[in-house]
């Protein structure tokens, strides 16, 4: 792996308590240390220093407690009110040879396809140098972290075209849960065939060339991989090398 790559991307389990839900008008309620950190008051843990410390107050009442759900609340941080900054998210189509990570000495990274508003966002995920199609970026550590979580099973289907040619116990393979070479197991996965050397690979972890070495496992070494769908988000129409901001409603969708 990339000694340099400065974003992980290997599952990080499931975070603790559900951090938001509903009221009972189906008003989005969140704990109060995320709607801080949302704000742009701070990471997690420095927020929850903030209310600790007294210096946060819910409709001008002094809280102390980090996981006390707001809504439509005025919440102040230092007798300032807050308000709650846009997510972003955007989706590129990552052509190949640019490596997935915020800076490399000696690689193109994938940074460099994107325009300067978007510096900051970190990649979801990883695609390999080789490896084409669907790579989202955000600034929601959260949403980051529930999207290549193995346990929340968000589905990422590749395009893959191979040597050989797969057959039905290829896919009862996959189904079951390969072991690779070096004894990694991996979850159940999709393989649907295509036809000759051509097929679509579904994997709910992103483990280091995981595609790659799954289907090289079967004998079916890789000439072509590209991701087409990650959720339920496809490339659509957009040119390789270009990215373009989910839209409202795609981003929530993301959440569900
Ligand atoms: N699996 C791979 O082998 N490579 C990728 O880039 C993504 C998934």
């Amino acid at each position: 792996m990339n000694a340099n790559l400065s974003v992980s991307w290997i599952d990080t389990g499931a975070k603790g308590s559900p951090t938001e839900n509903r009221n009972w008008k189906g008003l989005t309620m969140e704990r109060l240390d995320k709607y801080l950190s949302d704000c742009g008051a701070g990471t997690r843990s420095q927020v929850k220093g903030m209310i600790k410390a007294g210096r946060v107050t819910v409709d001008g009442k002094p809280e102390k407690d980090p996981g006390r759900k707001v809504g439509a609340e005025t919440v102040c941080l230092d007798g300032q009110p807050l308000k709650k900054q846009g997510r972003r998210v955007i989706l590129l189509n990552k052509p190949e040879g640019f490596v997935t990570a915020t800076e490399d000495r000696v690689e193109r990274t994938v940074m460099e396809l994107l325009p300067r508003e978007y510096q900051d966002l970190k990649p979801v995920g990883r695609l390999d140098k080789a490896t084409e199609g669907l790579l989202l970026f955000t600034d929601d550590g959260d949403l980051l972290h529930r999207l290549i979580s193995p346990k929340k099973k968000v589905p990422k289907v590749y395009y893959a075209r191979h040597e050989g040619t797969a057959t039905a116990e290829d896919v009862q393979a996959f189904r079951q849960g390969l072991t690779l070479g070096d004894g990694t197991r991996c979850l159940e996965a999709d393989l649907e065939i295509l036809g000759p050397g051509q097929c679509h690979v579904t994997v709910y972890e992103g483990k280091y060339h995981q595609v790659r070495r799954m289907l090289a496992s079967r004998g079916l070494p890789v000439t072509y991989l590209e991701r087409i769908r990650e959720g339920e988000l496809t490339l659509g129409d957009l040119p390789r090398g270009q990215v373009r901001p989910l839209t409202d409603q795609e981003i929530e969708n993301l959440d569900a």
